[in-house]
């Protein structure tokens, strides 16, 4: 596909597609990493001499304008990102104003139009509505990797109305992602945690064609443990998907992909800060205990069999993270991978729901070689699927 350095974007009017689907509480964004990814798009536009014309979605409003859904708070995150700089907004992403704003914008100046889901036809991905986008701008650029997964009027459609090209964070998320699964230096292993082995099957599915070692953790090892025929005691547990986890446990085999499932666990009665907990045999959890996190030796076991790879893709916590000590085995992996990144033996890739909460949790998103600004996007790259808003970017160049 294009990119921002296949145009002459002097003087013209750039539309940008950004991800700003930011975490807001009581009306401040508590993590700007997503806005601050983007910064290097935006001073490229800008040293360009482009008049940029942001676009985004906050939430899911559902195709009304839902105040609570603002972009407003973004603005005073972006000018703070960009040292101090005045952006504009407009208050409907379509229509008179809007086209006003843009108008009035010089060669380097911003502008942030209002949550495009305000309005039914971006989720609709209707070529009317995208029509009108259209209008306010020369070039479309996408620089929403993490909603390159949907379909929309902002991230499919209009890429089809403007000469249309990739930003530089799409650009850096699709060459990690790229390294990590589809070139990647072997033996590559992929750590795949979370509650349900239903949400991840897709994944799992995918993974044990394409990798060396499989890292299983979370809650649902257990139900790996449980079609083994191992008792998880009052663990999470899928027991209907028993027969799926045995089928994905014999395809990595025939594969050649090893499994790794924890050999030992931390158990307590419930979920709570402060519980009784006690270090076991994943073979030996007792009846009235669940299990919570991955042992020590399975930390460490994790950590040995990694020494062995080149390349590491990690998706989801391997415990209970959010509530101590349950955090223990995370934090343990998370820290021998970022070493080993550090010395360069390792190239690390994370991203996805929870997986970058507790990479800064266990204090290494820094050392970290790449982590993805997006959730489902990234599932779904390593799903094998393919991403309308990326696909739509190759077929128009
Ligand atoms: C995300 O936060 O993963 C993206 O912004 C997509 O949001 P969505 O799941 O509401 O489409």
């Amino acid at each position: 596909f294009k990119t921002i350095d296949n145009f002459d974007l002097s003087g013209k009017r750039v539309l940008v597609r950004v991800d700003f689907n930011v975490p807001v509480v009581d009306g401040k964004i508590s993590d700007n990493s997503r806005i601050v990814r983007v910064i290097p798009t935006l001073k490229d536009l800008k040293a360009k001499g482009a008049k940029i014309i942001l676009m985004a979605h906050f939430g899911r409003p559902k195709g009304k304008a839902v105040p609570e859904m603002t972009l407003l708070p973004v603005v005073a995150g972006l000018s703070e990102a960009l040292g101090g700089e005045k952006i504009s907004f407009a208050p409907d992403c379509i229509g008179s104003e809007a086209a006003a704003k843009v108008e009035a914008l010089g060669e380097g100046e911003i502008l942030l139009l209002e949550n495009l889901r305000f309005h039914a036809g971006e989720e609709a991905n209707d070529p009317a509505f995208a029509a009108e986008l259209a209008k306010l701008g020369d070039l479309y650029i996408n620089d929403a990797f993490s909603a390159a997964h949907r379909a929309h009027a902002s991230t499919e459609a209009l890429a089809r109305l403007l000469p249309a090209a990739a930003g530089r964070l799409m650009q850096m998320e699709l060459e990690h992602l790229e390294q990590a699964l589809g070139h990647p230096k072997r033996p590559v292993a992929a750590l795949v945690g979370g509650a349900k082995v239903s949400t991840k099957l897709d994944l799992l599915g995918n993974l044990v064609g394409k990798v060396d070692v499989l890292v299983i953790g979370g809650g649902m090892a257990n139900t790996f443990l449980n079609a083994q025929g191992i008792a998880v005691g009052r663990s999470l547990c899928e027991h209907e998907m028993a027969d799926t986890a045995r089928t994905i446990l014999e395809e990595a085999e025939k594969r050649g992909c090893k499994v790794i499932l924890p050999s030992d666990v931390v158990v307590a009665t419930g979920l709570s800060a402060g519980v009784a907990t006690s270090v076991v045999a994943a073979t030996a959890v007792p009846e009235n205990q669940m299990i919570l996190d991955a042992g020590p030796a399975s930390a460490q076991e994790i950590a040995a069999e990694l020494k062995n790879c080149k390349t590491l893709v990690w998706n989801g916590p391997l415990g209970c993270f959010e509530t101590k000590p349950f955090d223990q085995a995370t934090n343990q992996v998370a820290q021998a991978a970022a070493a080993l990144t550090k010395s360069g033996h390792l190239l690390t890739v994370a991203g996805g729901g929870d997986t970058v909460s507790a990479l800064i949790h266990a204090g290494v998103e820094q050392d970290f070689s790449y982590i993805s600004t997006a959730g489902g996007a990234f599932l779904e790259w390593l799903e094998g699927k393919t991403l309308p808003g990326v696909q739509v970017l190759q077929d128009v160049a």
